[in-house]
């Protein structure tokens, strides 16, 4: 028998109780021996909750206790669970997470100690929630040169998103509703900010390069600036807007961006719709390749956790090889990343001379008409890098949107 710790009694704590208890027969023959939580840590009670009888405050006790082999650190945030989550593994217990806030920051870290300790330090449900998608990267993908990482990896926005196209509603009463539904924080910046989405793609990018890829650095843009109009010309364009987070390899550098992209109905993530995520990887031998499901929520969320318990048992005592060194990596500079733009201006007094200024300053550019928008000039760029396209942007003091476009 293992026995394991559970930091934090909430959504994802609780589904983590609930899983083992729900599949228990099923997980301890995958992990070969049973496998019985000892405790949970959380500074509330939970009155005739049956955890109560396990519940613990104070976590010396858990670290203090030999009998621990595992602990599971689903309480998010950086502190205390990265304090806790240090100690556990110098104290030779292997530990399971769901916390993309401390993996993105400390995650090049946390490995090494697991590495020097012989233990683990996993997170399958840090990133797409109960979708595989690091041990993919760790095990499967490794005999590929990855080119490119782009995934749906935030549930809220998604959801947000797909109502505001399909129902044609407003950024802020979709927000209400989801807030309502359960499927947006009451504070929902993180999620509608790309915040979320960033530290997501940045454990990706650190783990097909190898590298610590600093969330700081990758350019980020979120969701709330989008409207109805924006909507109506993705329609028009055949296009659906998705908030992607994407990592491409161009001349041997990886570029990283967090932003809302219109695709078409040739890209593989447009079928992705509502609160599941999607990644797409393009390796070199492999070619394509996707993964779906939800990535969020209590109990998928709790499967990916309870999935990482399972590998940890079956690994006591050898660290599972994880190449995710501490050395800072690179990105290449945003501005430098070449796409292509579509952009929404006040239509000029003079809408034809307007039009010849945008062709001198962008070259050949695709106009677009949405049904029920008036007064605006709205285009297609061709491509142009990043950097090229803000200065040349910048002497139109009319733009009402700007968002990157992938077909
Ligand atoms: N708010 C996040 C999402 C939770 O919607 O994807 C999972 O990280």
């Amino acid at each position: 028998m293992v026995n394991i710790a559970v930091l934090g009694y909430g959504t994802v704590g609780s589904g983590v109780v609930e899983v083992i208890r729900t599949n228990g027969e099923i997980i301890n023959k995958k992990a070969g021996q049973e496998i019985h939580v000892k405790y949970v840590l959380d500074l509330r009670e939970f009155e005739g909750d049956p955890v109560q009888e396990i519940l613990v405050h104070d976590y010396n006790i858990i670290l203090e206790d030999p009998e621990i082999e595992v602990v599971v650190e689903v309480m998010g945030g950086v502190e205390p669970a990265y304090t806790f989550t240090k100690k556990a593994l110098l104290a030779g217990k292997s530990v399971c997470t769901s916390n993309k806030e401390l993996v993105a920051k400390h995650g090049a870290e946390l490995l090494a100690i697991a590495r020097q300790k012989q233990r683990n330090y996993l997170f399958e449900a840090s990133v797409g929630g109960g979708i595989p998608i690091i041990r993919p990267l760790n095990s499967s993908l490794t005999a590929d040169d990855i080119t490119e990482i782009t995934g749906i990896l935030n549930g809220t926005t998604n959801y947000i998103l797909t109502e505001m196209a399909d129902k044609g509603a407003a950024f802020e009463d979709v927000l209400k509703d989801a807030q309502s539904k359960g499927y947006a924080e009451r504070n929902p910046e993180a999620d509608v900010e790309g915040y979320d989405a960033c530290r997501k793609i940045a454990i990706l990018t650190s783990l097909v390069v190898g590298e610590q890829v600093d969330y700081e650095d990758v350019h980020t843009e979120g969701i709330t600036k989008l409207t109805e109009a924006d909507f109506k010309y993705a329609k028009a364009l055949g296009a659906s807007i998705k908030l992607l987070g994407t990592s491409r390899k161009v001349d041997g550098t990886f570029y990283s961006m967090v932003a809302p992209v219109m695709i078409g109905q040739e890209h593989p993530l447009i079928s992705v719709n509502g609160v599941f995520n999607g990644i797409f990887i393009h390796g070199n031998v492999l070619d394509d390749v996707m993964f779906y499901g939800r990535g969020a929520g209590k109990l998928p969320t709790a499967s990916a956790v309870v999935s990482d318990v399972v590998d940890a048992v079956k690994h006591l005592n050898e660290n599972i090889l994880t190449i995710w060194e501490q050395k800072k990596y690179a990105l290449g500079t945003y501005e430098k990343l070449p796409g292509r733009f579509f952009v929404r201006m006040a239509q000029a007094a003079d809408p034809e001379s307007q039009k010849q200024e945008i062709g001198k300053v962008f070259g050949e550019v695709r106009y677009v008409e949405a049904d029920g928008v008036e007064g605006e000039t709205a285009f297609v760029t061709g491509t142009v890098t990043e950097g090229d396209f803000s200065g040349r942007i910048a002497g139109f003091g009319q733009v009402r949107s700007v968002i990157r476009v992938d077909f």
